[in-house]
C-alpha cells in the first residue's frame, strides 16, 4: 500500500530489533505508556508475521527511500456475537523525528483503505486520549469522524483517562 509520502508494508524478521526499540517509553510517546511487556517480537514475527485473523501490524516506511518510521496496527472489537459485528480498532506509532509532517494522516488513511479492501468489516475505529490533539487531527484529516468520549476508559500508570472515539464506516452503494 503506497501513498505519496509513506507506504505500508508487512513486518519482516529483520524488523524485530527496531520494533523492540520502538516499544521503549522514549519512542511510544506520553499517551502509549502502559507498563506491559508482551512476548519477544522476533518470536511473534516468526510465528505469523504479526498478522492473524484477529489483527495485525504493518511497518510505515517513507517514500521513496523506504526508511521505516513507525508502525500501524489493528485488532478486532466485537459489537455482537456474529462475525459481521466485528470492527477493527486501529493504532499508530511514529518515531519522534517523523511526527508532524503529515505521515500519520496518510498512514492511517492507507490502513483504513487496505482493511476495507482486504477484509469484510463495515467499521474501522480508533480511540485516543482526549489530550492527544495530534492524533485527533490526523484521524479527522484521514477521513475519520468523531463519535464521542469514552469516560475513564483507559488506565495508564498514574490514573484513568478519557478517550475520544473516531470511526469510518464502509460506503455502501
Ligand atoms: C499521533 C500521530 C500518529 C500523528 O501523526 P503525525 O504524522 O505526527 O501527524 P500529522 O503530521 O499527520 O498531523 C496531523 C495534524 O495534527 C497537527 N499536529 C501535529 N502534532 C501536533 C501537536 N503536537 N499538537 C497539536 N497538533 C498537532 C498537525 O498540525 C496536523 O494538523 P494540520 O494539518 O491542521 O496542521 C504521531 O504524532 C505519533 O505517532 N505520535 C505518538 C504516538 C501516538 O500518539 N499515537 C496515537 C496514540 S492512540
Amino acid at each position: 500500500m503506497a501513498g505519496r509520502k509513506v507506504r505500508l508494508r508487512p513486518v519482516a524478521v529483520d524488523d524485530a530489533e527496531l520494533l523492540e526499540l520502538w516499544q521503549s517509553p522514549e519512542y511510544v510517546g506520553e499517551f502509549n505508556v502502559f507498563g506491559v511487556k508482551g512476548r519477544p517480537v522476533r518470536e511473534r514475527i516468526e510465528e505469523n508475521g504479526l498478522v492473524t485473523s484477529e489483527g495485525g501490524t504493518l511497518i510505515v516506511a517513507l517514500q521513496p527511500n523506504h526508511k521505516p518510521i513507525g508502525s500501524v496496527s489493528w485488532r478486532g472489537v466485537r459489537y455482537g456475537p456474529n462475525p459481521q459485528s466485528v470492527a477493527w480498532n486501529i493504532g499508530i506509532n511514529l518515531i519522534p523525528e517523523a511526527r508532524g509532517r503529515g505521515f500519520g494522516t496518510e498512514a492511517q488513511r492507507l490502513l483504513a483503505a487496505h482493511l476495507f479492501a482486504t477484509t469484510p468489516v463495515n467499521r474501522i475505529e480508533a480511540s485516543t486520549d482526549v489530550e492527544n490533539v495530534a492524533e485527533q487531527r490526523a484521524l479527522e484529516k484521514a477521513g475519520f469522524v468523531k463519535e464521542g468520549v469514552l469516560r475513564g476508559a483507559q488506565y495508564r500508570p498514574g490514573g484513568w483517562h478519557d478517550l475520544v472515539v473516531y470511526a469510518c464506516v464502509r460506503e455502501t452503494p
